[in-house]
């Protein structure tokens, strides 16, 4: 009884999570004792999954988008401007300004989160080296049109798959639709190594350039044994029974969105490695449930009054990293946005890119980008990882209909429906 009650009272839904389990973390041991081995492994795996020519690894994924930049302006060195979503990840700018470039903004569609086509026309110029187009939640955008567009003006397109890794779009891998892509491997991404990138290229000519760029991190026995604790303390602490903790310490400043620059660029260690490696063989599992998870939510959300979700793209298969959602109205009841932190139920990035003051100084003449600013204000996310129980879906659907109400007036909704497949395995 008290167990229970211990443990409903602090139960936490971190916002997104990607479970490692105990064989992940040996697998990495393991890989520490043959590193090149398990490089070596690693990249065929993934060359072999996504079907790509190249694949490196990097320590994070903005190292990762940083390199790829980098690559790109050794071979463009003329150009110096990349075109970024304004309303993302502030990773993102911050590999751009760690390479030593200039950003640029387009907007997004506010149906879709797609790229909006005219913004997006309207800001490439002669000195654009590269557009960055990013699947933000997991939904996948057709890169096709901007992929025309980018060889009209000359620039290159690196397709951040950051937060889509395995999701697909008119039979194209999310990640291998531009001249470089990039998964990350941190802790709320569709799969984990508590941190780390990886770059994929099917072009020989940046594959030339990454390879200086990303050579693997110096497997000294401090840094082994840091990357080990922190896969432990990763591993205890997603747990909804253990979230509260590191989510109730303001010093972690877990979730928040921060600009930061000023970031080494190097390869990563045979540890991380080993343990992508072990989690890669899971990804197309977590990614099936959060896709069944997702559907639970969705049938729930429709018959909602006031609330609306992201329209997938034609020939979309999205992996759902989070739920979005949007008051219909352009604004929440009250102006205030409904978060439910113990749910997991929050806001995404606080700020659209063009309102982050210590990026102003990168910023070439931008778009408005009044659409991202108000997806910044507005745009709410649902969990969908492994760790959210029938349970938690039944408490999110009375929470929404509190706060909205069921469009026919009905009590009964949201009806847990798909266990979570990564869960029962
Ligand atoms: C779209 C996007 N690109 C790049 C990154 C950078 O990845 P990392 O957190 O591994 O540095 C992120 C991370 O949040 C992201 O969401």
């Amino acid at each position: 009884m008290i167990a229970s009650t211990f443990s409903t009272k602090f139960r936490m839904l971190p916002p997104s999570a990607a479970p490692l389990r105990p064989a992940d973390i040996l697998a990495g041991l393991k890989a520490m004792a043959n590193p090149h081995e398990a490089l070596d492994g690693l990249r065929e795996a993934v060359q072999k999954k996504f079907g790509v020519r190249h694949a490196f690894f990097a320590t994070s994924g903005r190292a990762g988008l940083s390199a790829g930049l980098r690559a790109l302006r050794r071979l463009n060195p003329e150009r110096d401007e990349v075109l970024l979503p304004a309303y993302t990840s502030f990773s993102v700018p911050s590999a751009v300004v760690n390479a030593g470039l200039k950003v640029s903004l387009y907007d997004l569609q506010a149906d879709t989160l797609a790229p909006d086509m005219e913004s997006l026309e309207r800001a490439m110029g002669p000195r654009t080296l590269c557009v960055v187009a990013c699947h933000l939640f997991g939904y996948p955008v057709d890169l096709t049109p901007i992929e025309t567009l980018c060889r009209q003006h000359g620039a290159a397109l690196l397709d951040d798959a950051a937060q889509a890794m395995g999701a697909s779009i008119g039979g194209r891998m999310a990640g291998t639709m531009g001249d470089v892509g990039l998964f990350s491997l941190s802790r709320g991404k569709n799969m984990t190594a508590v941190d780390g990138g990886i770059v994929l290229t099917d072009r020989d000519d940046v594959a030339e350039g990454l390879v200086g760029m990303l050579a693997p991190e110096s497997g000294d026995l401090a840094t082994s044994l840091r990357h080990v604790t922190q896969s432990l303390i990763l591993l205890a602490m997603l747990h909804p029974r253990a979230y509260w903790l590191p989510a109730s310490l303001p010093f972690l400043n877990i979730g928040a969105s921060v600009f930061a620059p000023e970031f080494t660029v190097s390869g990563l260690d045979a540890f991380r490695a080993g343990l992508t490696g072990s989690v890669l063989k899971r990804l197309d599992s977590l990614n099936a449930g959060r896709r069944n998870m997702a559907a639970s939510l969705l049938a729930g959300l429709e018959r909602l009054d006031g609330i609306r979700t992201i329209r997938p793209m034609p020939d979309a298969d999205p992996v759902f990293l989070r739920l979005p959602v949007l008051p219909e109205s352009g604004a929440w009841p009250g102006g205030q946005v409904p978060e439910k932190a113990a749910l997991g139920v929050v806001r995404s990035y606080p700020l659209a890119l063009q309102e982050i003051t210590t990026l102003k100084p990168h910023l070439s003449a931008s778009e408005a980008c009044p659409v991202a600013a108000m997806l910044a204000k507005n745009l709410l996310t649902l969990p969908t990882h492994a760790y959210v129980r029938d349970d938690d879906v039944a408490a999110l659907g009375s929470c929404l209909k509190d706060i909205f109400g069921r469009a026919d007036g009905g009590a009964i909704w949201f009806t847990p429906r798909s266990p979570h497949m990564e869960k029962r395995a």
